[in-house]
């Protein structure tokens, strides 16, 4: 069954107002649980609005939104569970960190959900852990930290609460590719461990190809397209037209491909392109 559904979601913003803008458009879509999902789109496609109605911080104008089968609005009084069971990390959340101590930062959440001391320091410490934030670490002050570290911080936050649906809105913004890749990793690892739902939202296929298992990608508020992680990439022209990076090895493939040398376009981890490119050397030294 689906932990996540949306039926004609649609959201506008300042309704009746000359700045009206409908951000989601009767977007319906099905999330299956356990799944680790890309969602792509360029800037101002509506990712942002469309995560923020997943644990109800928005609200329909039109359309629902189904959590287990259940529409999230159905019962006010049920919102405050739903967001516990789906954790949802703003961009940049490193300024939203107010507390002392790193421990005390990431145990915010699970103490506001009534679990006892012992119960949230295994929390404390086994997110930590996932996202590589080492013990001595949680008695300092978070802001003494790195950049990339305080976002760690802020994701293992929202990680101890441990929900069911965890979304992550564009973690890796700003980061040099050595702090994308340990944050990435680090999600991966989480993911492995915990077997929960994913959501990442990103404008770089590059830095969820290599693991999304599907990818969603919202284009001027509609959805653009929603399938597994090689179909979006057998559509790599589309994508690139509507504004999004398609990864560099995706295009040295599909000029490839123009040029009749290669079969497969897409392509889209450097592992694999190697593979194919041996191969086909061998088959032409053999020749
Ligand atoms: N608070 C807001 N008020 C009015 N318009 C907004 C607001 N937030 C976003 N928008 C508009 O909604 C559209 C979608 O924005 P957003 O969901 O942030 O896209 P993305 O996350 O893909 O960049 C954009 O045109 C944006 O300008
Ligand atoms: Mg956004």
């Amino acid at each position: 069954m689906s932990i996540l559904k949306t039926e004609e979601l649609t959201y506008t913003y300042s309704v009746g107002t000359p700045f009206e803008k409908t951000a989601v458009d009767h977007v319906s879509l099905e999330i299956n649980e356990g799944e680790m999902i890309g969602v792509m789109g360029h800037t101002g496609s509506g990712k942002s609005t469309l995560i923020q109605h997943f644990n109800g911080l928005l609200r329909p104008t039109s359309g629902r939104v189904l959590l287990d089968g259940r529409d999230i609005w159905e019962d006010k009084d049920k919102l405050r569970d739903v967001r516990f069971q789906v954790g949802l990390v703003f961009q940049y959340p490193e300024y939203q960190i107010f507390e002392e101590t790193v421990f005390r930062d990431i145990a915010f959440g699970p103490k506001n959900m009534g679990l006892d001391e012992a119960e949230i320091k295994r929390r404390v410490l086994e997110t930590a852990n996932d996202i590589g934030l080492s013990e001595e670490l949680l008695e300092r002050s978070p802001f003494d930290l790195s950049g990339g570290q305080k976002r760690r911080v802020a994701i293992a936050g929202v990680m101890a609460m441990e929900p069911k649906v965890l979304i992550l809105d564009e973690p890796t913004a700003g980061l040099d590719p050595a702090g994308r890749d340990k944050i990435l990793s680090h999600i991966r690892a989480y993911h492995e461990r915990t077997k929960n739902t994913i959501l990442i939202v990103s404008h770089s296929m590059e830095d969820i190809a290599t693991f999304a298992d599907r990818i969603l990608v919202m284009n001027n508020a509609k959805l653009f397209c929603f399938d597994e992680t090689k179909k979006v990439f057998a559509r790599a022209d589309e994508i690139s037209q509507i504004g999004l990076d398609v990864p560099q090895i995706t295009r040295v493939f599909m000029e490839l491909k123009k040029r009749g040398i290669a079969q497969d376009k897409e392509v889209y981890t450097v592992g694999y392109a190697k593979e194919l490119l041996l191969k086909m050397l061998g088959r032409r030294e053999g020749s």
